[in-house]
């Protein structure tokens, strides 16, 4: 049986291979990026690094195939990204700006979000500060992993007093979007790729 523990930093390396390997709409998208390290660093390294009481990880005799990380308070997350975390990105992928959306490779959808200066705060933010990525690996899906690591989060994350948690899922995603609904996130948001849910603890 798989047990869950926090994360450490030498669990980095598994965050970024798990959200690699999972990270074209729930399946593998090695073959999809010719930078096999650009999505972890928005969607895995930042949280290990200025989240670590919230990033948990599961474990089984292979090694670690499984986590959950978040955020208690998006807004001040992101605030610390903006000084601490993109400007180091910027500086080592080019902004696609110039290149028209369609256009773009997987690799360049990706710089266009280290590139986003103008994130927005949504309203979703006030009720739901808080905010959450789960990826697993195919060996340790569908055997109840999934809903037990959301509620390790959960219970961080209501000691440390968050009302409410949100998160987003693509539109393709459709397992994953059964999974939240199952556990009883409701849909807030709808945007062109994808859709934002929410879940009061
Ligand atoms: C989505 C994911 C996190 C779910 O974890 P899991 O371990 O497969 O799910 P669990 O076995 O813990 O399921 C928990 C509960 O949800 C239910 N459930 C799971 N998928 C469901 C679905 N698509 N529709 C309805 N219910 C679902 C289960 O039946 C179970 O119910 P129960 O606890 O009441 O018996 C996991 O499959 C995964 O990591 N997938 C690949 C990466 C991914 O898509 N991540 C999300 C990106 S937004």
């Amino acid at each position: 049986m798989p047990t869950i523990r926090p994360a450490r930093e030498s669990d980095r390396d598994a965050l970024y291979s798990i959200c690699l390997e999972t990270g074209d709409s729930g399946e593998d998208a090695t073959g999809l990026y010719a930078d096999p390290l650009i999505l972890g660093h928005v969607y895995a390294g930042p949280y290990l690094s200025y989240a670590p009481d919230f990033a948990f990880v599961l474990e089984d005799a292979e090694g670690v195939g499984g986590y959950v990380i978040g955020t208690p308070d998006s807004r001040a997350f992101e605030a610390t990204l903006e000084r601490e975390w993109w400007p180091k990105l910027r500086a080592q992928y080019p902004d696609p700006a110039a290149i028209p959306r369609e256009s773009r490779t997987p690799d360049e959808r990706i710089m266009a979000v280290i590139h986003d200066h103008t994130r927005k705060t949504s309203d979703v933010y006030d009720a739901y500060p808080a905010h959450l990525h789960i990826d697993l690996l195919p060996r340790m899906q569908g055997g109840g992993n999934g809903r037990a690591l959301m509620e390790r989060l959960f219970t961080a994350l209501r000691d440390a007093g968050v009302p409410g948690v949100h998160l987003g899922v693509g539109g393709r995603n459709t397992r994953a979007q059964g999974f939240y609904q199952h556990l009883g996130f409701r849909e807030l948001e709808r945007t062109n790729g994808g859709i934002t849910l929410g879940y009061m603890l």
